[in-house]
């Protein structure tokens, strides 16, 4: 998709189709709906007032109003889409309404649309707070790019080809807004692309997405991006003595792949500023190994390397970026397979660390490789880690579908992340990991053993795992199975890979920038 930003009135824009939102400014909870139109063009207005008086539209949050050729205008198509209650309207709202116009217009084979930007001046200071223009720039870029996206790409009958393009129109402003909304914009395109990167990774089925493939393409996206990419083999992590990766790939027939990525601010970081390690799990398919998985929904395992592709779409964000700190990311990806030569419950194998595991469940793989991850980006001068990973069933039964679980050993950089995290409308949520848990996972043959031995909290279970190979380093892991993928279709995204946690991760690497 080819994305435009013009300071234009959209009623003089020939379009397919312009799209404009609407809010709800009626107040208190008898009130009967009240739509107002955020755009200040009187053909827009006049096109759409009539419809509102008459009841039929009520501006609920992605709700839609088609008008064909509106009087006035140069757009053949106008939509009106809703974001709801005008008191509660975010920039949250305005990236869903985005996606709803491009979701709206892909079925119905329009391939070319125009987005209004909403204008908060069209409504009076009792209606609605002011918008802050730079974010909402940021959200309709994003909500755009993020609705393009489809899962469809192997159907020989695909009828949701991607939109060609999209145009954000913005009617008088000073300069001032418009260097705000310009970089806005440019930023939410970067977000916008590097998501649905991560996405289209996560999409792909286990047999073309091997470790070896998503090898291949983060080195290409890294080229591409001017990051420094190194894609290492079995060879190297036997070297590293990283038991614990070993261990999980070796019932594979396919190769593992450790791939470090690194990005150098352009100006050198004063010495002794941090070095942020962004650390991945790349399960690109996960049977359970000898502990099986039951064949019900197993073919959902493809997704179990989101945490990877989360790091890699977030990489390319800050490739593009440039803040002004020191980042690598270490994905360490291989496949969890059954096989005369994988490994068992009651093996003992012994992590890069030194620290020895026992293996009670062999179905408990994603610790295992991140263990060996974590380890290794401290060894590379990692002084903050954070880890995406879909670690564990649990955290949905903990958490349900919407929030993904952030555990942490320190509180100040939880602080960063929870500073920056909400302004992208992605959901955490902290949860405990303090030394009471560390009894679930005491073994009595090994060091630590790689289940609970507890079936209760077994989301807190899998991160006291990882927080025995943080250390001491401050450390932030995030368990993205619940959210990672979505199973029904929404008015602003398709069903599939959400691509969580490339925007908030991205945005938690921009709060160490100096
Ligand atoms: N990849 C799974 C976790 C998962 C489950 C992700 C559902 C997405 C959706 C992970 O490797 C796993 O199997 N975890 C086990 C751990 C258990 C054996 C302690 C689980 O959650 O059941
Ligand atoms: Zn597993
Ligand atoms: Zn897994």
């Amino acid at each position: 998709m080819d994305t435009k930003l013009l300071f234009q009135d959209p009623a003089s824009f020939a379009t397919p189709l312009l799209a404009v939102f609407a809010v709800d400014i009626a107040v208190g909870d008898g009130e009967p709906p009240s739509p107002a139109l955020l755009s200040t063009s009187d053909p827009l207005a006049k096109a759409a007032t009539p419809w509102f008086d008459s009841g039929e539209f009520k501006a609920a949050l992605g709700e839609t109003l088609l008008l064909h050729s509106p009087s006035n205008a140069k757009a053949e198509r106008l939509l009106v889409i809703g974001l709801g209650k005008a008191k509660s309207l975010s920039v949250h709202e305005i990236r869903k309404g985005a996606g709803v116009a491009v979701r709206f217009a892909k079925p119905r084979g329009i391939y070319e649309l125009a987005i209004a930007f909403p204008e908060d001046r069209a409504l009076s200071d009792e209606h609605m707070e002011a918008l802050p223009c730079h974010h909402t720039s940021r959200a309709i870029a994003e909500g755009t790019l993020i609705a393009d996206f489809d899962i469809d790409i192997y159907r020989s009958d695909r009828k949701d080809h991607a939109i060609k393009l999209a145009s954000m129109l913005v009617k008088e402003n000073d300069t001032k807004s418009q260097t705000e909304i310009q970089a806005g914009f440019d930023e939410g395109v970067i977000f916008g692309h590097a998501q649905n990167f991560a996405r289209s990774l996560v999409n792909e089925p286990g047999n073309v997405l091997t470790p070896s493939e998503l090898g291949r393409r983060t080195a290409a996206m890294c080229a591409e991006q001017g990051l420094q990419c190194e894609v290492h083999s079995i060879d190297k992590i036997l070297e590293l003595k990283m038991g614990a990766l070993a261990a999980v790939t070796q019932g594979s027939s396919e190769p593992p792949a450790l791939i470090v990525m690194r990005y150098e601010p352009p100006t050198a970081p004063p010495e002794g500023s941090p070095v942020l390690a962004l650390v991945g799990k790349g399960i690109t398919f996960d049977t359970g190994g000898i502990s099986i998985k039951p064949a019900e929904n197993m073919d959902k395992m493809k997704y179990d390397m989101a945490g990877a592709a989360a790091m890699i779409g977030a990489m390319q964000a800050i490739a593009q970026l440039k803040p002004n700190v020191r980042v690598m990311s270490i994905v360490c990806s291989c496949e969890n397979m059954p096989d005369g030569k994988a490994f068992k419950p009651g093996d003992v194998i012994t992590a890069m660390s030194g620290k020895t595991i026992e293996i009670l469940n062999t179905d408990a793989e994603g610790r295992l490789v991140l263990a060996d991850g974590l380890h290794y980006a401290k060894t590379l001068g990692a002084t903050h880690l954070i880890n995406a990973a879909t670690l564990t069933g649990a955290i949905s039964v903990a958490l349900g579908l919407l929030n993904a679980g952030l555990f942490s050993n320190d509180d100040e950089t939880t602080r960063h992340f929870l500073d920056v995290y909400p302004a992208t409308g992605e959901k955490f949520w902290r949860m405990p990991c303090t030394d009471d848990y560390r009894e679930q996972i005491r073994s009595q043959i090994a060091d630590i053993m790689n289940t609970g031995g507890s079936r209760y909290g077994g989301a807190i279970s899998a991160a006291m795992f990882l927080k025995e190979f943080a250390g001491e380093t401050p450390w932030i892991h995030l368990d993205i199975a619940g959210t990672a993928w979505i199973d029904d279709n929404k008015p602003w995204q398709s069903k599939g890979p959400s691509g969580i946690g490339v925007r908030s991760i991205a945005e938690w690497v921009r709060s160490y920038a100096v």
